[in-house]
């Protein structure tokens, strides 16, 4: 296993490519179990996360190759298996995506439900309740979503409690080949669902209501393989914002939409942060000194709780205090022992945690828990006074394309190392 090691106090000067958005190329990848044809898929991240659902796809009998630089054709003609195992699905929970594409084609799919994870229960009633509401027979056995349905889909009603992201991904998988006309209320919508919606339109699928809470989506008999170009990836792309605040320099980013990010650069400029944006830019400056500010995630467009852990590393080294709600998931405050042990004054009370700034960190050894935890642990490691080694960071190559070589590439002291 390797481990990342920091040497702190370094400023970052230059610029960073941003990738394509894991959590786009996910779902997308998986609508292509909608319709037999060579897909091409541009933009796709070099992740772990990526190479886990095209084996989960391989192991349906989906063939794909890389043709380019993040280029990639994606065939499902040949499906053997409408099956997600539980051993695919406990590595990436992201693997329930093939639910509603696989039934929506096949009439049936079989798929693991995921456990509890590092931040939260996560169950999936929402997705199985919708997917009753469009007619399916759903069944829990031995551990699997069993769903089958004779025929098509048809058209229906789905309200969800709460906008699930991957929820809503799922249903309109499954309602663009129903019988009828689907309404989605009350769901996410996240940028990656928006470019999930262009990909179903390229492929002959009729969606209203994009970028909005209510989609309509009008069933069609059949679709056709289609090309996409991944959006860029808005928490990678605030993940660097954020290191450059805390560290100090000046870094732009390039391939990247600062418009996706509307409520972080909101509060990373009352924080004191120079922010220049342009179509696909963001060039930011780090002037040393920070102010404190109140964070609390919500869905798009909201603050997202992907930077929840990033953001509070920002705010260890602000002047004042900072209270940050976490109102996604209710387990999502892992990284804050590990950043007290770099020294970090934080409290956690129930969905909130108080963070007391002007802390001076100082390097030591942290273990990365998620995704995004690891990523706070990078931020305040390229801050820290000394040498940081975080350990287990397999967290952090399922989402951050090529990590140590972007930070080293603006000036971080960063480097990989086997972990004995
Ligand atoms: N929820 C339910 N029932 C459901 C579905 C969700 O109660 O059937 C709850 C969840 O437990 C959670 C809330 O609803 O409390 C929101 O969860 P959501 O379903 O929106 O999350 P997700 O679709 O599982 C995606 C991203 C996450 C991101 C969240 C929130 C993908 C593959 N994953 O997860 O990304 O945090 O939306 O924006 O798109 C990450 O990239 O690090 C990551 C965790």
């Amino acid at each position: 296993m390797d481990k990342i090691v920091i040497e702190g106090g370094h400023e970052l000067h230059g610029h960073i490519r941003i990738s394509g958005a894991k959590n786009a190329a996910l779902p997308i990848i998986a609508a292509t179990l909608l319709t037999p044809g060579w897909h091409t898929l541009y933009n796709v991240p070099d992740l772990h996360d990526i190479r886990t659902i095209l084996s989960l796809l391989a192991t349906l009998g989906v063939v794909w190759e890389k043709i380019g630089p993040g280029t990639i054709r994606i065939n499902s003609a040949d499906l053997v298996s409408c099956e997600a195992s539980y051993e695919l699905v406990k590595t990436m929970r992201a693997s329930v995506l093939v639910l509603g594409p696989l039934l929506a084609r096949m009439g049936r799919a079989r798929v693991s439900l995921p456990g509890g994870c590092a931040i939260g229960a996560r169950p999936i009633n929402f997705h199985i309740q919708g997917l009753k509401k469009l007619g399916a027979d759903v069944v829990l056995e031995q551990g699997y979503v069993e769903a089958a349905v004779s025929g098509r889909l048809s058209g229906g009603t789905v309200y969800f409690d709460f906008p699930s992201v991957t929820g809503t991904e799922n249903m309109l998988m499954a309602a663009v080949l129903a019988r009828g006309t689907s309404t989605l209320k009350n769901v996410a919508c996240e940028p990656e669902i928006g470019n999930l919606i262009d990909m179903l339109i390229a492929m002959g699928a009729e969606i209203e209501g994009r970028d909005t809470d209510r989609l309509v989506v009008h069933g069609v008999e059949r679709l056709n393989p289609a090309e996409i170009t991944i959006i860029p990836d808005r928490i990678e792309t605030g993940t660097y914002l954020i290191a450059v605040g805390a560290v100090g320099g000046d870094v732009t980013l390039t391939d990247c939409e600062p418009v996706l990010l509307p409520a972080l650069t909101e509060k990373l400029r009352i924080a004191g942060l120079e922010l220049q944006e342009g179509d696909n830019f963001f060039r930011v400056r780090g002037r040393g000194s920070l102010a404190s500010v109140d964070i609390k995630t919500m869905v798009y467009p909201g603050f997202p709780t992907d930077l929840q852990a990033q953001i509070m590393a920002l705010m260890i080294f602000a002047d004042g205090t900072s209270f940050i709600n976490e109102t996604i998931f209710e387990n999502r405050f892992m990284h804050v022992a590990e950043l007290r042990r770099l020294g970090a004054d934080i409290k956690v009370d129930g969905a909130s945690a108080i963070v007391r700034g002007g802390s001076r960190l100082t390097g030591a050894k942290v273990m990365a828990t998620d995704l995004r935890a690891s990523a706070s642990l990078v931020i305040a490691g390229l801050a820290a006074q000394g040498v940081t080694e975080i350990s287990r960071i397999y967290h952090l190559d399922r989402g951050y394309e090529n990590l140590v070589e972007k930070l080293a590439g603006v000036g971080a002291v960063i480097r990989r190392e086997k972990d004995e």
